[in-house]
């Protein structure tokens, strides 16, 4: 049979039923021929119990895909036709530390911002590298579809260090678009956003409703319903001044950087009142899932994934692949180099945007400059996240400190150097760069 081979890289995620049902439906339109799920020794268990899932969700759709699990990652990715990451480097115990380490300074702790996400960048930048040279090697035809956080930075270092056709993907801009679709009743399709900024440091700085301009309900609405906000960020209101005065809607993430104080606060009480960090919360909602997912008798994906932060993630890749494969030249978000689409932001640089996805891959949109508002805090995250990609790389223990003290979230150079030693202490097994 004729048909696509897709390699997962982190198979054993609890997020894979969300992309095999995403495949599903789109069935008719992506001759999907294999699907490997990948993941490591340690994974395995979760590999088999998650991989057995998408075996029965595929039968019981009536698929011809045969869904190969695997811990041979070059087995997988030889003449695979997309490769998705969505690995996490130590799993949750070190999304768990990467979120602990910064409370001890009052510092945020965060999965994919700030410190946390520094910390995440460090251990994933090695193994992404790795399994670029795979698909230099086995697969260069590819195209490398990366979820794995902190997913801009990722995006950025693959497009920066390696040949790989590469696209960087997040769920938050198709979730902001689908919660707007919902606040209004329609469908999502009749919503159109454009996005500028970076990886979850975004803003829909237009967005309209069958062609009308709709910003300002968007925005009165954002002012005070909770639902609006991503399952996996506190809840804390937006200042009404500074969202009125924006006329933009912010990514839920923004909270991180213009209410850092509260965020702090909220974190350090989460722990002090023992419910965990988002990490520690998410190791019981995972516990949860795998129990579900262990169940024989279990063949769709069940909807208590929708807990997660990642929640409609098979949306935004299945789509994507789709529009590739199809030539659909369809709008989609992305992660890819700037090339002019922001004017005040260099052209080599990875931004997220709104971009034209065809068979040749994906060209970004006009944007035109970023308002003074927005532009300092953008350029000052991608310095942060260029000298991150940098020490990553090298494992140079003085660029990896001016990335960190770089950081807006980042205090000062004495509190960057406490946490860059005791992230790099407490992650030595997953930081050979450093450890040479
Ligand atoms: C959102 C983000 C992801 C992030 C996830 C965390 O979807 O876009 O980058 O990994 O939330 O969700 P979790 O349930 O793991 O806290």
């Amino acid at each position: 049979m004729e048909g696509l081979k897709i390699a997962v890289i982190g198979g054993g995620s609890s997020y894979t039923p969300e992309l095999i049902d995403g495949f599903i439906k789109r069935k008719e339109e992506l001759p999907v021929k294999e699907i490997y799920l990948v993941d490591i020794k340690e994974g395995e268990k979760k590999l088999n119990i998650v991989g057995n899932l998408a075996k029965r969700m595929v039968e019981k759709a009536g698929l011809n895909t045969k869904v190969v699990l695997t811990l041979d990652r070059k087995e997988a990715i030889k003449d695979a036709d997309y490769v998705i990451t969505q690995f996490r480097v130590g799993g949750l115990k070190a999304r768990a530390r990467d979120e602990n380490i910064p409370l001890r300074y009052n510092v945020l702790g965060q999965e994919t911002t700030g410190a946390g996400g520094f910390a995440k960048a460090l251990r994933t930048i090695p193994v992404i590298m790795d399994i670029c040279k795979d698909i230099e090697e086995l697969s260069s035809d590819a195209w490398l579809i990366n979820f794995t956080n902190p997913a801009g930075l990722i995006a950025e270092t693959v497009l920066r260090y390696t040949n790989v056709k590469a696209m960087g993907l997040c769920n938050v801009p198709v979730n902001m678009k689908n919660t707007t679709a919902r606040m209004f009743g329609v469908e999502p399709e009749r919503i159109k956003m454009d996005f500028i900024g970076l990886n979850h440091l975004s803003w829909a700085k237009d967005i309209y409703l069958d062609g009308k301009d709709i910003m300002k309900e968007v925005i009165e609405k954002n002012l005070d319903d909770e639902s609006l906000n991503m399952n996996n960020i506190p809840n804390l209101n937006w200042d009404k001044d500074y969202l009125n005065g924006l006329n933009m809607l912010p990514s839920p993430y923004l909270r991180y950087y213009y209410m850092m104080d509260e965020m702090v606060q909220n974190q350090i009480k989460d722990v002090k009142e023992g419910k965990g960090t988002r990490a520690e919360q998410v190791m019981k909602i995972e516990e949860e899932l795998f129990e579900l997912y262990n169940d024989e008798n279990l063949d769709i994906k069940p909807p208590q994934l929708e807990k997660r932060g990642g929640a409609y993630y098979s949306e935004a890749a299945v789509s994507l692949i789709s529009a590739i494969h199809n030539d659909k030249k369809e709008i989609h978000v992305v992660n890819i180099k700037n090339n002019g689409a922001i004017p005040n932001l260099d052209n080599d640089v990875v931004i997220e945007c709104n971009a034209f996805v065809d068979k040749t891959g994906a060209t970004p949109m006009t944007i035109g400059k970023m308002h003074p508002i927005i532009s300092g805090l953008v350029n000052h995250v991608k310095a942060y996240e260029l000298l991150t990609a940098e020490a990553g790389i090298t494992g140079d223990y003085r660029k990896a400190l001016e990335a960190l003290y770089t950081s807006p979230l980042i205090p000062s150079v004495t509190v960057a150097r406490k946490l860059l030693d005791d992230i790099l202490e407490e992650n030595k097994e997953y930081l050979p760069q450093f450890n040479r």
